[in-house]
């Protein structure tokens, strides 16, 4: 059977989780077409990603942009229900939980598109993050739910969800041995200590007022230095606080940087402080100990596993010294396949059309 399978991204955690999986299609006898929303624009956000990749640009670039989540979501919607009228594809894939997926999702389900969600049923259990709202209405709309764990599976049967419920494993920790070569040759980033924690902070509910300026002084006083690759909303966020100069001067602060790059930070720091979901994961596969900047995390078995620890602001000092005390022994297998992406087209040849 010849599938035309549609996949919609348009942030940085939606390309790396696909790119596996757009490289296992590529390979197949089925087509697939990529749109990516816009939702990211930034060279550094974006196109270096699909460079390092190999990944060839998207067939669609929405160029919808910053804004609002209700402009940004709702002109995602407008313009992917455009390339899905015209495309008519038979599937339409969604990775992860940012405005790009849930606009994806929608537009899918409601022109009747079989909707396959990669990284279904990931809950923090907290609907102030607008990533859990994007998550439970994305899963709720899907036709095929692509789990990575199976506290993801168990998620979904809680709210009812056990049709096409299927637990394919992890399309990152596939990328991150698919690049492990090449993040191996690449030279490390300039001006790096030998020693340093690796760090992101961006999410919304961290850059606000209450919270950035106490995280940002807590990660200058550290024993270690710390490298901050600075996404642009929290550099925006520290510039209208006047923080930017001051930060600076404690914290060695970077560009975004690619995937490759960013992975090979990872590789050689000694610890990571973070308020991303994904970076959680890869820190533990690279066996480096993580304190999580949130007050839950829907990669609940990271903890469970003794390999990374929740801090609220005020408290990182103390988690970090925790975590890099114990000793922590990584499971390997936490995360499953390596060949998830070969799964998943399994899975979608299966679709009835
Ligand atoms: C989005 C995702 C988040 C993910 C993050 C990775 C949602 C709800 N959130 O958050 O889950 O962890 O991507 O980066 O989808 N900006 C630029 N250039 C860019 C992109 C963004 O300057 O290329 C600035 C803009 O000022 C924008 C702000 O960053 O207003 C926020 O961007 P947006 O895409 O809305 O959300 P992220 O914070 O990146």
């Amino acid at each position: 059977m010849y599938l035309k399978i549609m996949s919609i991204v348009g942030a940085r955690p939606n390309f790396v989780k696909m790119f596996p999986l757009i490289k296992t299609i590529n390979k197949s006898k089925h087509e697939h077409i990529l749109v990516h929303t816009g939702q990211h624009y930034d060279i550094n956000m974006s196109d270096v990603f699909f460079k390092e990749m190999g990944v060839e640009p998207a067939d669609y670039n929405l160029g919808v942009g910053s804004g609002l989540h209700g402009y940004q979501t709702g002109e995602m919607l407008k313009e992917i229900e455009q390339v899905i009228i015209k495309i008519e594809p038979d599937v339409v894939i969604v990775p992860g939980d940012t405005n790009s997926t849930i606009s994806g999702a929608l537009a899918a389900a409601k022109l009747h598109v079989k909707v396959a969600h990669l990284e279904a049923g990931l809950r923090s259990f907290n609907k102030a993050m607008p990533e859990e709202v994007n998550r439970i209405l994305t899963d709720h709309c899907s036709d095929l739910l692509f789990c990575p764990t199976h506290i993801a599976v168990r998620n979904l049967k809680n709210e009812g969800i056990t049709n096409n419920v299927y637990k394919t494993g992890d399309t990152m920790y596939e990328i991150a041995f698919m690049i492990e070569d090449k993040v191996n040759a690449m030279p490390q980033h300039e001006n790096i200590p030998d020693e340093y924690i690796l760090s992101t902070i961006h999410s919304a509910e961290n850059t606000i007022d209450e919270k950035l300026p106490k995280i940002m002084d807590e990660l200058g006083e550290l024993d270690l230095p710390v490298v901050l690759p600075l996404h642009p909303r929290t550099r925006n966020k520290l510039k209208a606080l006047n923080l930017l100069e001051k930060v600076k001067e404690d914290i060695i602060i970077i560009e975004p940087v690619g995937f490759f790059e960013f992975s090979k930070l990872l590789k050689d720091s000694k610890a990571v402080i973070t308020d991303s979901g994904g970076i959680q994961k890869e820190a533990y596969w690279h066996k480096k100990p993580c304190v999580t900047v949130r007050d839950q995390t829907e990669w609940l078995e990271t903890i469970e596993a003794g390999g990374n620890i929740l801090a609220n602001p005020g408290e990182i000092k103390e988690k970090l010294a925790i975590m890099l005390s114990k000793e922590i022994s990584f499971n390997e297998e936490l995360y499953g396949y390596k060949d998830t992406s070969s799964r998943i087209v399994k899975i979608l040849e299966t679709i009835e059309k």
